[in-house]
């Protein structure tokens, strides 16, 4: 599983509310360009900014669009979709977000498989977001499954360092601070919404489907 609550997986998330019927991750802003000539919406995201030239951003605001129903998404990110290409191998991957963390833990717990939480992180460093959720997650599932990982346990613990007001513990984080700099932090308070989507997009080929 992927996760990279600010903002990539959140915003994908979004983006299947409003009907986008796939997401297709690429590495280079060039390559969401090309599927844009094949029908495809391009979106690019690098250093919490949306590029020139691009439709779509990574912000959850841009996929509130009801424009996106029955529309297919190319899009490239700082880390997001950089971690979705370094999963390819897995058996299989979903994405996850605080948006969907209910139906993600109903997921697991029915598959009863081993679980990697692959925190994204800002390029290749530790984040609290992603370590958050993954901590959420564990703790969801803590009574099915066995935890065998410290790092597991330590996410556990800063979850619940943090439950008492999650929003408000998030704006420590480096890439909350980045996002007050662009003025862009009302994302935030939205990619902390908790299960307001019943859905566990996956890759399926190429894709991220529901
Ligand atoms: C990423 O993939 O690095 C992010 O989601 C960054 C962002 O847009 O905030």
């Amino acid at each position: 599983m992927v996760i990279d609550i600010l903002r990539a997986t959140s915003s994908i998330c979004v983006g299947f509310h409003s009907g986008v019927t796939l997401f297709r991750p690429v590495s280079q802003p060039e390559q969401a360009l090309a599927l844009e000539q094949k029908g495809f919406v391009a979106a690019a995201e690098r250093n919490g900014q949306k590029l020139d030239g691009f439709t779509l951003g990574n912000s959850p605001y841009d996929y509130i669009n009801t424009d996106l129903k029955d529309k297919q998404v190319a899009i490239t990110t700082t880390n997001g979709t950089r971690c979705l290409h370094l999963s390819y191998e897995a058996g299989e991957i979903i994405i996850g977000s605080f948006l969907n963390l209910n139906a993600i833990a109903n997921f697991c717990k029915k598959k009863q498989r081993d679980v990697i939480a692959f925190c994204s992180g800002w390029k290749d460093k530790f984040n609290l977001e992603d370590t958050l959720f993954a901590g959420a997650l564990a703790n969801a599932l803590s009574d099915t499954f066995t935890i065998e990982c410290d790092s597991t346990l330590a996410a556990i613990d800063l979850y619940h360092t943090a439950k008492p007001d999650l929003s408000g513990y998030i704006k420590k984080a480096s890439h909350a601070q980045r996002f007050e700099r662009l003025g862009i932090d009302k994302d935030i308070e939205f990619c902390m919404q908790q299960s307001i989507y019943d859905f566990v997009p996956k890759m399926v080929g190429d894709d991220l489907v529901l």
